[in-house]
């Protein structure tokens, strides 16, 4: 009897979540991913495996103890010691890209776009029968994001060095113990990473708690959850109340931890209010949060913009989110004709080519600036947006457009491109090998990243990696991190996507359709003309980086710009050009 007892305290503890199966899934080889379905029916085994592959990444990229469950058997315990250097538990949470240090503002932005996706397009993580590891993939981020957040104002924005981090290249046994801890608090408050990460709790509160968008959307996928849905509901408001209420007014993060603002900047923070604002709203039902969101989306005059979707800028999600929820019928919630209004003035906009964004000759979305280092992240984000939008759109015509153009997108992401490059890795044999990862290299020379090893030691399956130069051109090399790296918010969107594929699509992904070889065929020889890469005719490259390179070219002539602390500095800086030189 105190055996069963035991037993079951035993279970209670392993069942905080969704139990994960037995037989765990795991990534299939590449070779899978060349083999067309014949089935012809839903869900779609392509793009349900596609789903989990996209999902393992993040498995991957888990700091602190590993349990017993871990899939990625490559992997170690890593970063244990996080935040001791202020008594606290830092520990766990997910690495940011390809290096160790791990940011709570993008990391915000990923696990609300994916909550938010798991709530509209929730059925397919069900029929993939995925849904136990996006809890799995939520927990593991949520549960850290609570522990940054240990009173309610105060908020740990970033765990270790940007730059310190980047001078480390190696794998997760010999991370540099030197991690610092990095908070904004009532007297330095963020009001952008405050309020980001109230959105991506509210996010995943209403995922948890199971609303629906309604009849237009699918369900939620299945991991309701009343205690943790309260649990995140109270950390989404103590933060909105940090947000806005705090005694140091409001201002960007960075403007209160300069060290923290070298990788992530943010340009501002109204966009971020209005999102933390309208998930506020659904999750409590309250007319008041409402107001809110429409008193900020007026006073920051977030109408009438066409910027990208990014983590850094997050105003093309807000007139969505408006209109889905008035489509819902909520009572708080406003005019859904106005809110399409809106929605479609920015969609019709991209789709007519009206700038910023613009179609390459292969056809993918471009935004001047912030593609230049991540290019198939706005793309998707815009896709992902698109088809969600497409659901209530106007007119039937709408609809469609919508929907073809983000197919577009997605299946040039998925190798219908010039380089017949699907960009998730270990998806086909012809996905990138070289994605710029330091766990998955196993190599620790980091003035020898291409060669040393000649070929990456661990397949980082499911991870998208930044993606083609604006001529369509991929190089695959594993010191290119503008083309080459992997990063939490890039595979947000994808997820959603494919979410959506595997509840509605019988044809495969475009990949299945590749021929073996075609992009080692298309694959341009030489090197890249990016931030990382020196391309000698300086065209391409924007007066900072050519600042940058100036001054490092002086100093080691043309070898190629890997070590050293400055690299990341650039990484982002396509962002907003924000981030300074
Ligand atoms: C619900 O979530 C809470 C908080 O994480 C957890 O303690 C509990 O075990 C979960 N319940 C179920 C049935 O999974
Ligand atoms: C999901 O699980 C069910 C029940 O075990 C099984 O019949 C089905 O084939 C699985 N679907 C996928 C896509 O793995
Ligand atoms: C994990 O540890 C093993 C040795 O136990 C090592 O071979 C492997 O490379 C390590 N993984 C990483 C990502 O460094
Ligand atoms: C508040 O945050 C600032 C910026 O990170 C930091 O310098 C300061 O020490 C913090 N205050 C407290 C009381 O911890
Ligand atoms: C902000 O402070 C005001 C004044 O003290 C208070 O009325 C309001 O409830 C606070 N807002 C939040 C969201 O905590
Ligand atoms: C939300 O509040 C309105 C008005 O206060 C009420 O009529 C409605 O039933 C509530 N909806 C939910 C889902 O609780
Ligand atoms: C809703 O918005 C549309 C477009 O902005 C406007 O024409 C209409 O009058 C509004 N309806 C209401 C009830 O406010
Ligand atoms: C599913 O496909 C149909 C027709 O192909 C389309 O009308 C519908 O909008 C699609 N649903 C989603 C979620 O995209």
């Amino acid at each position: 009897m105190a055996i069963f007892f035991l037993l079951l305290c035993w279970l209670h503890v392993v069942h905080a979540q969704l139990s994960l199966p037995s037989t765990p899934f795991l990534p299939p080889p590449a070779t899978s991913g060349a083999q067309p379905t014949t089935q012809g029916s839903i869900p779609n085994s392509q793009w349900s495996t596609l789903l989990g592959n996209l999902l393992y990444f993040y498995e991957a990229q888990r700091s602190g103890h590993l349990p017993g469950t871990n899939r990625v058997s490559w992997r170690n315990d890593s970063a244990l010691n996080d935040g001791s250097d202020v008594g606290l538990d830092l520990s766990g949470g997910y690495y940011d890209a390809g290096d160790y240090i791990k940011c709570t503002f993008p990391l915000s932005f990923t696990i609300m776009s994916i909550c938010w996706g798991a709530t509209d397009f929730g059925g397919g993580y069900d029929l993939a029968n995925q849904t136990v590891y996006l809890d799995d993939m939520l927990r593991w981020g949520l549960g850290w994001l609570i522990k940054a957040h240990p009173s309610p104002h105060t908020l740990y924005v970033q765990v270790a060095d940007a730059n310190l981090d980047n001078a480390y290249w190696g794998g997760d046994l010999n991370i540099p113990q030197n991690r610092p801890s990095y908070q904004i608090n009532d007297t330095s408050p963020g009001t952008d990473a405050a309020a980001g990460a109230s959105a991506a709790f509210a996010a995943c509160s209403n995922l948890y708690a199971s609303r629906s968008l309604g009849p237009s959307f699918s369900t939620p996928a299945s991991l309701q959850n009343s205690t943790y849905a309260n649990i995140l509901l109270t950390h989404a408001q103590d933060l909105y109340s940090f947000a806005i209420n705090a005694s140091g007014g409001k201002q960007t993060y960075q403007t209160a931890v300069p060290q923290a603002g070298t990788a992530y900047a943010s340009s501002s923070y109204g966009d971020d209010l209005t999102m933390a604002a309208l998930f506020l709203a659904w999750a409590t039902n309250s007319s008041d949060y409402y107001s809110h969101a429409e008193t900020y989306y007026a006073q920051y005059s977030l109408a009438g913009q066409n910027d990208v979707f990014n983590w850094d800028s997050k105003t093309p999600g807000l007139s969505v989110l408006f209109a889905q929820l008035a489509n819902l019928g909520a009572g708080f919630a406003g005019n859904l004709s106005g809110w399409q209004a809106e929605s479609e003035r920015y969609f019709d906009h991209i789709l007519n080519g009206g700038g910023p964004s613009y179609k390459t000759k292969g056809g993918l979305l471009w935004y001047p600036g912030d593609s230049d280092e991540d290019s198939l992240n706005p793309a998707l984000n815009a896709a992902m947006l698109l088809t969600r939008y497409a659901q209530i759109a106007t007119t039937q015509d709408k609809a469609k457009n919508y929907l073809n153009f983000a197919q577009s997108q997605l299946n040039y992401a998925l190798g219908n491109n010039p380089m017949s490059a699907p960009y998730v890795v270990g998806s086909n044999p012809n996905s990138p090998a070289n994605p710029h990862s330091a766990m998955a290299s196993g190599g620790d020379d980091i003035s020898h990243i291409d060669t040393s090893p000649p070929q990456e030691a661990y397949i980082l399956y499911g991870a998208v990696v930044g993606g083609p130069d604006p001529k369509d051109r991929f190089y695959d090399i594993r010191s290119d991190w503008p083309e080459t790296e992997v990063a939490l918010d890039y595979n947000a969107p994808m997820l959603t996507l494919a979410a959506m594929h595997v509840l509605n699509d019988t044809s495969d992904p475009f990949f299945t359709r590749l021929q073996a070889g075609a992009f080692a065929a298309n694959k341009p020889s030489g090197n890249p003309c990016d931030a990382a890469f020196n391309c000698h005719s300086g065209s391409g490259l924007s007066t900072g980086a050519k600042v940058a390179l100036g001054v490092v070219l002086s100093l080691i002539g043309s070898a190629i710009i890997a070590a050293g602390t400055w690299y990341y500095y650039n990484r982002r800086k396509g962002a907003k050009g924000t981030v300074i030189y």
